[in-house]
């Protein structure tokens, strides 16, 4: 049997398959429209493996996603596929549209029409991928998001997923189509596209630009291990009951300056400046995001007491593995900021 994955060249999506590759005997098959934030090279490792299976192409596009469910016989889409960047939601956000809720809206359409003329109907899963963005904001003293939160979202990036996660609520309550929904923290890890907190400031540290904190940087964030949030799809599509959400997180708050600290002290121990100085020296405080919700904070008690998963790392742990993953990977680095990337962050930051 084969998985299809959606969006397996971006930053989650490519962790995971490698991750899957490495321990299942199933086959994957990519389906990724290679936006700016797709990135063919995170694959690398695992390009010449006969298990795995990449196409370029939307998810919009049913006539290629009805003809990929059939050729490969899938038995589970995973739905990484989407425009994930809040900043860009706010300055451009017909894309966030375009993709997470029409293109969410036909791959559903087309898995349902795959499932429904499949003789063994029972095995067939659709695991939606979605952000704990889509609750909102808390208060310093409010209690963690759980499963029934109320849904607050507040950007472009939060609403359009929120709307994509109600079209799959939708199709499970209308057409009994067997889905799951994940809501998931803040990720870091390697291979993140350096638009996001953390690889920009590893980026900027390195190569002696400012690092922009955003207002007076106490906005909180709740930071998951790539790889556990990986762990924790795949049991949720083993395990998961068919029509539930579940919140996946590791219960890491914390301000964004602590973070840029952190790593600061992090390449101040592994790669420390020439002039001897903190990188703590290059952070700047700059004008506030607007709309800028000021805490995230997941309850993953579901999760762990209903199917038994735990994170493997601590933000400690965590955090080392990522910026050493970085400096090892300069190179990478180098070539994702290439091209369209660096036009755009030209266009919006050269001021
Ligand atoms: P990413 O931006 O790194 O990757 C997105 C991938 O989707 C890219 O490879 C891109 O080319 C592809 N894509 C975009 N539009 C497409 C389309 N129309 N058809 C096919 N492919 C398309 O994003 P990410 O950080 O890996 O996030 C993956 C998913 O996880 C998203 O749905 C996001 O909302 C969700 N999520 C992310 C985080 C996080 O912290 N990054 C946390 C929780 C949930
Ligand atoms: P980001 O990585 O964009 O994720 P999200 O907005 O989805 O949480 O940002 C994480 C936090 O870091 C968020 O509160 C905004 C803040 N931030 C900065 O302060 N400076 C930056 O340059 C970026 C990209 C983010």
């Amino acid at each position: 049997m084969t998985i299809l994955v959606t969006g397996g060249a971006g930053f989650i999506g490519s962790n995971f398959i490698i991750e899957w590759l490495g321990q299942s005997e199933e086959k994957v098959v990519n389906l990724d429209k290679l936006t700016y934030a797709g990135n063919p090279e995170n694959l690398k490792q695992v390009e010449n493996d006969p298990r795995y299976h990449f196409v370029q192409g939307d998810i919009g596009d049913t006539q290629l996603v009805s003809a990929l469910l059939n050729e490969f016989r899938i038995r589970a889409v995973v739905n990484f596929a989407a425009e994930s960047h809040v900043d860009r939601s706010i300055r451009g956000p017909e894309d966030f549209i375009q993709t997470n809720m029409v293109g969410t809206f036909r791959l559903l359409e087309a898995a349902r029409s795959y499932w429904s003329a499949l003789e063994d109907k029972s095995h067939f899963r659709f695991l939606h991928v979605s952000t704990d963005e889509v609750y909102g904001s808390l208060s310093p003293d409010d209690p963690a998001f759980t499963e029934t939160s109320r849904y607050e979202p507040n950007s472009p990036y939060s609403a359009s997923k929120a709307a994509s996660d109600h079209l799959v609520r939708a199709w499970y309550h209308t057409y009994d189509l067997p889905v799951l929904t994940t809501n998931c923290s803040n990720n870091y890890g390697p291979y993140q596209f350096p638009e996001k907190l953390i690889p920009l400031m590893i980026s900027n540290a390195l190569s002696g630009k400012p690092l922009p904190v955003y207002g007076d940087g106490q906005h909180v964030r709740d930071w998951l291990y790539v790889k556990d949030h990986c762990s924790a799809l795949r049991t949720v599509l083993d395990k998961g009951k068919t029509g539930e959400v579940y919140n996946i997180g590791g219960g890491n708050e914390k301000t964004n300056l602590e973070v840029v600290h952190i790593l600061c002290d992090i390449l101040d121990e592994l790669r420390s400046r020439s002039d001897g100085l903190s990188y703590k020296e290059q952070v700047v405080f700059i004008e506030d995001r607007p709309g800028h919700d000021r805490r995230y904070a997941i309850n993953a008690a579901k999760l762990q007491q209903e199917l038994g998963w735990a994170p493997a790392e601590t933000f400690e742990t965590g955090i080392h593995k990522t910026v050493k993953w970085y400096l090892d990977n300069q190179e990478w680095m180098q070539n994702v900021t290439n091209g369209s990337y660096r036009n755009w962050m030209k266009e919006h930051y050269s001021q």
